[in-house]
């Protein structure tokens, strides 16, 4: 079996330019072909909350849902490092509360790093998880849990005092012990000057190719998420057609008296 990757493994992948791969998934079958497949990180996005749960926004994801699902993941991930994302309002209440749930990550779940959204304001969270050996990475540009703040999902760091807010966010993030940045739905250029100048990897969601890795969510990629299509989404496969198909076909020979077959019976 591959050995396991680790925060060293992803710090070793930037130094040598050699691209880190990160899709999410909510569930057993999917993180086993991502394992299979050689998928570097498997992230339990909050957008479960959108993707899985039918919610408009990630806000209403709890921590029970997010362990759940994260279980699950963890269970068939043997060489991917999984990290679960921290639901809104599970990180932001207290350091110590903070610091309770991501435990509850490692603990119940069994994930390898956490994820949390947000710069500056947080890195004191950040700081004393890392003390205690909890593995974080972070997330800049477009913050889904702030969406009512943001007022949408603009893309952000357009104007040049936003850029430099942003560049200033990820130092210290880094500084606080992040081993890793999400950086979603900025400009392209702005991604480069981050990925240059701070030393852990970036991982881009529109944001560009310069960022040392790129994280899709899997069913936008495999296009079986329909309610929207974001404009970074470049999907490898049309799945929803397919199971279309398929189930409109088992329909068709259930109601024939076509399925099952001789061969499917005893
Ligand atoms: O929740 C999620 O899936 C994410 C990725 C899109 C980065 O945060």
């Amino acid at each position: 079996m591959n050995k396991r990757v680790t925060v060293n493994t992803l710090m070793e992948m930037k130094q040598r330019a050699n691209k880190i791969t990160m899709l999410t998934a909510y569930d057993y079958i999917t993180s086993s072909l991502l394992d299979e497949l050689g998928i570097d990180v498997i992230l339990v996005g909050d957008s479960l909350g959108m993707v899985i749960l039918g919610h408009e926004t990630t806000l209403p994801v709890t921590m029970e849902e997010m362990l759940h699902h994260t279980k699950a993941v963890a269970r068939a991930a043997k060489r991917s490092m999984v990290v679960g994302d921290m639901p809104f309002m599970s990180y932001q209440i207290s350091v110590e509360e903070a610091l309770y749930n991501a435990g509850r990550f490692l603990k119940e779940a069994g994930v390898q790093a956490i994820k949390l959204e947000g710069g500056e304001e947080i890195c004191p969270v950040v700081f004393k998880m890392v003390k205690v050996g909890i593995p974080v990475m972070g997330h800049l540009g477009v913050t889904p849990q702030s969406v009512h703040q943001m007022g949408g999902y603009a893309v952000q760091g357009r104007e040049e005092q936003a850029a430099k807010k942003m560049i200033a966010d990820a130092k210290v993030l880094e500084e606080a012990g992040a081993f890793a940045i999400v950086l979603e739905k900025i400009p392209s250029e702005l991604a480069k000057k981050i990925t240059q100048t701070i030393r852990v990897p970036t991982i881009g969601i529109g944001a560009g190719p310069h960022c040392d890795g790129q994280v899709l969510v899997t069913q936008d990629l495999l296009g079986m998420f329909e309610k929207f299509i974001p404009q970074f989404v470049k999907q490898y496969a049309k799945l929803s057609n397919d199971i279309r198909s398929a189930i409109s076909s088992y329909i068709k020979e259930v109601k024939a008296g076509e399925f099952p077959g001789e061969e499917h019976s005893f």
